[in-house]
Order: structure tokens, then sequence, then C-alpha cells
């Protein structure tokens, strides 16, 4: 996986996945079939809260932390994101919240946002 300073790395069963955060964007060469948060992660790009980084399932399905919004979700035969299998995530894409990133493979070209996190109804800054 890399990121576009880092290109040249990319290989024939890549994808690029275009990532909106809360500092800017950052497009990422990730082989098929790569977790998504792992990806976010393996990049700088955590999807999780500051605490959320530390208190998190580890990518079982559990927690609801590694969120994201994936373009095209939601938007019937139009969606380009990948359906969930999951069905925590299944939950998450039926009713409009964040889709979990542990639970999403990169399968294609996607755009992700990693909505700034709130946590227990206070909004916090990345600054540590
Ligand atoms: S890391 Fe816990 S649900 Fe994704």
């Amino acid at each position: 996986m890399s990121r576009d300073s880092q290109a040249g790395a990319a290989s024939a069963g890549d994808h690029t996945v275009t990532v909106t955060h809360p500092e800017g964007t950052a497009r990422l060469s990730v082989p098929d079939g790569t977790v998504l948060r792992d990806a976010l992660l393996a990049a700088g790009l955590s999807p999780h809260s500051r605490a959320g980084r530390r208190l998190n399932c580890g990518g079982r399905g559990l927690c609801a932390t590694c969120g994201v919004r994936l373009e095209g979700d939601g938007e019937g035969e139009d969606a380009n994101a990948p359906a969930p299998d999951h069905w925590h995530d299944g939950l998450a894409a039926r009713f409009g919240y964040p889709r979990l990133s542990c639970q999403v493979r990169v399968t294609g070209d996607m755009a992700v946002e990693i909505p700034e996190k709130l946590v227990w109804g206070g909004r916090e800054s990345d600054a540590e």
C-alpha cells in the first residue's frame, strides 16, 4: 500500500482509494482484497477517534469505532460501495450510519470519507 507521495510501488492488482479526512485528501494504492481499516491504518489515516485508537475491538466488527462514509453507499443500483456482508455493517448501511471499515474489503477503486469523530458528546481534536 502506498500514498500518492510514495506512488510507484503500485501493482496491477491494486485499487485506488481516495480518502477524505479532517486534514485533507489522500490517494492510496491498495492491493485487491485488503480490509479497508487495515489499509487506512497502514497509511497512517486512522478511522478511529483518539480514544477509539486505544479502545477498539481490533477489527472484529463489534465496537463501531472504525466507521467511514463510502461514496455511493445506499444509492441502489448506482452504488459503487461494496455491499455489506457482516450483520453490524449491514445495519449501518441500512440505516445510513458510517460503514465499519474493518468489515469492508477493497475490491475496486473507491472513495472514502473519515468523518470527524464525536466522543461522549464532545468534539475531539486530533491534537495529541
Ligand atoms: S474495529 Fe471494531 S467494529 Fe471495526
